[in-house]
């Protein structure tokens, strides 16, 4: 998941010193005079030291009331309570008890759009500058006790069926987006990579850079701990008779180590993750929070270090849904015993007296789990003493809401924004020639239902109806249905006659959390009731064809849309959040050139047909099973992962890249061991024996992208790759890099990418193990096709 260019992450927030308010109550902390004589308290000491020093204070009584996210403290030690669970998936969020927006002087946080928009901006940077502004406003709500430290995002599961709740909520369908999505959000989360503009006592400006290492450097120091969940193989709510808490995912090897456990892998080994948090779901027979293997390979093979917390009463279910133990002491027992640190819930605390009791686990075990959860703690620095007097305690209300995090929330719809459709080039309207706008759809008026799953209390929200108020001031709006689930099409006179008074009419149809969310996935993926209806019947009786905006975050059949040409344009906004007006608008005006690509294939409604609970990639035709993802799919799709229009026309053109390239036996290694293995007629290597040889088998593309149009605009430049043979199970094609690079009208722009051979051209076989074909594999961009043949 290389880089190609170096991103330095400087997000230019302007933090101001200002202590947090007097009437503003600051978190309790331990340490604090007379408890800070401990050795756990003494900041020379290792954290190793400290951690140790901390559990052997404590009788098994004390151990176990540490195994909750609501732990209630230690009293005679002089440590308060703290809460675990607070969320910030794209921005403070109001889910976990660990944030409260009323109880103190932040009352709003930036409300960045959801996950699967931001995703689609297909740039790194901005991936990366949400999580760090996040952060802040994180660390800023803790210092008045308006929040944790501990934060239970991202969700990295893959978006593997359409219907999928919590689709949203992810980077996509496909693994290597969302490995570097996890990368960027976890580092940029908690490494604090955030340049502090202070003002300085004599009034001039003083820079410092807050560097909480918990990036790259492998440092320690946490600013704000980030959790990658739900691992694994989760990504399904409720279907039939199938229940997330009740659910086994029966996943092969191959669709395991090339699709569900790459985000996983790269958030722990790459990003750094301070925790992992295990899923409701068994996965081939064992609930995920059960499977000391799963776990474990976090810690032994991707160096792993921090907590591993259950999903909320993911335990519990154990038992419960799973059946999986003969009681509940077993359950605890053998979460505890295969990783799991921390019960979100209760469960664990009215448990483990009696599992120890009853020999099923040892205290040690325990002991185990609490020194994984202090040592995080004290990475976070939450055993030095007041938090107001560390590195991060100037942090307060006015690092909430700064004009610098609204206006990275506005520039992520900007970029987010996928366009889909745009006949003779409808839009951008022209501003002169607009003089009324009818705005139809329940959602084009509100502001609450615009942020998705997981939000918080946004600072200044926007409807679309404001946001396009600004452009054009005689702007009308019905709703057309009452509500999202249309269930009556008594609004469409109203919605029919203003629409037909004015001169452009703009159509906001779509999903919000009634059709999609968590603990429910959808079972159409047509629009809710009457909507379609709605679309079709304004459509026909406009003056002029209309614009049809979307929101929400799963794919919807809109084909009726796509070839209806009095639906001009077609636009997704995803879940956008507070700036979600404002960038809808400037991209229908032409203030912004849209970019985004869709990160999921957008099926027709005969997928429905596929059972969700079939977790396989692969399509086996034997079953008529289509395969899932463009990386497997073959069957029709309204519109495909990548899809996006801009106002600009680009070209791609491969300027250079090998055409082929040679393994080199070497004498002085044991690449003499590099043996040519073969499928069928097809020959190729095992990456896990090629090691160093990767290194030559490294190359780069040189890549120019020509903008033909009268717009400046950022083009996603997407590498894709197709294996030569046929390959049991390997992918139709799979990505390789992508790049968001900003172009000038009418003008070329150079770019390079770099491909890693081992890691970028390999596949997976049945056995889970990587291999490298020889032979050729042809690179694709854009329908260029460009050979590079792999030979020894
Ligand atoms: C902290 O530990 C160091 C090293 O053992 C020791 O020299 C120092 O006295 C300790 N400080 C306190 C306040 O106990
Ligand atoms: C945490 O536990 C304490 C003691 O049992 C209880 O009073 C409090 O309500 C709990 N807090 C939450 C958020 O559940
Ligand atoms: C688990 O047991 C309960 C109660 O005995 C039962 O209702 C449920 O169907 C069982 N679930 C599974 C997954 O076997
Ligand atoms: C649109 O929303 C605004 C702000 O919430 C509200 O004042 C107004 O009444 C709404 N308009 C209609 C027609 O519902
Ligand atoms: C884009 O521009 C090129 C070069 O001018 C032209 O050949 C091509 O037809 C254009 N494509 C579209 C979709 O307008
Ligand atoms: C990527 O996002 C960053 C942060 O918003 C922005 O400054 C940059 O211009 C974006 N890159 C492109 C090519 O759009």
């Amino acid at each position: 998941m290389s880089t190609t260019t170096t991103i330095i992450f400087l997000l230019l927030t302007t933090i101001t010193t200002t202590i947090p308010t007097t009437h503003s109550k600051p978190p309790n902390y331990p340490c604090h005079p007379p408890h800070n004589t401990y050795p756990f308290c003494n900041t020379t000491l290792s954290l190793h030291l400290r951690a140790h020093s901390l559990l052997s204070l404590l009788s098994l009584s004390d151990k176990i009331n540490r195994l909750s996210n609501n732990d209630t403290g230690i009293p005679h030690l002089g440590v308060p309570s703290y809460e675990w669970w607070s969320e910030s998936l794209h921005g403070i969020a109001s889910n976990g008890p660990g944030v409260s927006f009323s109880d103190g002087p932040v009352p709003a946080a930036t409300g960045f759009p959801q996950v699967i928009l931001t995703t689609s901006s297909f740039n790194r940077t901005l991936w990366g500058s949400i999580a760090a502004a996040v952060a802040v406003e994180g660390r800023a709500m803790y210092n008045v006790g308006q929040a944790g430290l501990t934060f239970w995002a991202p969700t990295i599961n893959i978006f593997r069926d359409p219907r999928w709740g919590r689709g949203q909520e992810t980077a996509g369908e496909d693994p290597m987006v969302a490995s570097v999505y996890a990368v960027e959000y976890v580092s940029g989360f908690q490494g604090g990579r955030v340049e502090m503009v202070g003002g300085g006592k004599r009034g001039g400006r003083r820079r410092v850079l807050i560097d909480g290492g918990g990036g790259d450097g492998g440092g320690e120091e946490l600013m704000v701990s980030a959790c990658c969940k739900h691992f694994t193989a989760y990504d399904l709510e409720k279907w039939g008779a199938y229940a997330r808490y009740n659910f086994n995912a029966i996943v092969t090897k191959q669709d395991m180590q090339d699709t569900y456990e790459p985000p996983f892998r790269s958030c722990i080994q790459e990003g750094k993750a301070s925790c992992l948090m295990c899923s409701y779901n068994a996965v081939n027979g064992i609930p995920a929070c059960a499977d000391r293997s799963l776990l474990q390979k976090a810690r032994t093979q991707w160096g792993f270090n921090g907590y591993i917390a259950s999903d909320c009463d993911a335990v519990a279910t154990i038992y419960e849904y799973q059946n999986y133990t003969k009681s509940p002491e077993d359950a605890v027992a053998v979460a505890l015993k295969a990783g799991t640190d921390i019960n979100c819930g209760t469960y664990m605390l009215r448990h483990t007296k009696d599992a120890v009791d009853k020999g099923k686990v040892e205290e040690e075990v325990i002991d185990k789990a609490l020194l994984n959860l202090f040592t995080v703690q004290l990475r976070l620095g939450l055993f030095d003493g007041n938090p107001l007097k560390g590195k991060f305690g100037k942090l307060g209300p006015a690092n909430v809401c700064t004009s610098d995090h609204k206006k990275l929330a506005l520039e992520a719809v900007r970029q987010g924004v996928v366009l889909l459709k745009n006949d003779n080039k409808f839009l951008p309207l022209q501003k002169s020639s607009v003089s009324s706008l009818a705005v139809i759809g329940p959602m084009a008026n509100a502001t609450d239902g615009l942020g998705g799953g997981y939000t918080g209390v946004p600072c200044s929200p926007t409807s679309i109806v404001e946001g396009l108020k600004r452009y054009v001031k005689k702007t009308t709006f019905s709703s057309g249905c009452l509500d999202v689930a249309c269930t009556s099409n008594a609004g469409f006179a109203e919605a029919v006659s203003i629409s037909q008074e004015a001169d452009f009419v703009i159509v906001v149809a779509g999903l919000d959390l009634s059709q999609e969310t968590e603990d429910h996935d959808r079972f159409s993926l047509l629009l809710p009731g009457y909507q379609t209806g709605l679309v079709a019947t304004i459509a026909a009786k406009s003056k002029k064809p209309i614009v049809l905006v979307l929101t929400g975050g799963g794919p919807l059949d809109v084909s009726f849309a796509q070839h209806d040409p009095r639906v001009a344009s077609i636009i997704w906004v995803g879940y956008p959040g507070e700036a979600g007006g404002r960038a809808l608008a400037e991209i229908i005006f032409g203030d912004h050139n849209p970019s985004g690509k869709l990160p999921v294939t957008w099926y027709p409604e005969s997928f429905t047909k596929v059972p969700m609970s079939n977790m396989n990639m692969r399509p086996d035709r034997s079953h008529n099973y289509p395969g899932r993802t463009y990386r497997f799919y073959t069957g029709d799709v309204v519109y495909g992962f990548g899809h996006g229009l801009s106002y600009s026309n680009y070209t791609y053109n491969i300027l250079s890249a090998p055409n082929s390239l040679k393994v080199i036996k070497s004498l002085k290694t044991k690449s003499n061991n590099i043996l040519q293995r073969k499928e069928g007629l097809h020959n190729y290597l095992y990456v896990d024996e090629l090691e160093e040889h990767c290194d030559s088998l490294r190359f780069q593309v040189e890549i120019s992208v020509t903008n033909h149009g009268p717009f400046d605009g950022s083009a996603v430049v997407m590498v894709f790759a197709r294996a030569p043979g046929s390959f049991k199970g390997a992918p139709l094609k799979q990505l390789v890099e992508f790049e968001r690079v900003h172009t000038v009208s009418y003008k070329d722009t150079k770019m390079t990418i770099l491909v890693d051979s081992c890691k970028h051209l390999s596949i997976v076989n049945k056995f889970g193990r990587s291999i490298l074909p020889l032979g050729d594999h042809t690179l694709l961009l854009d329908g260029i096709e460009h050979i590079v043949s792999i030979v020894m």
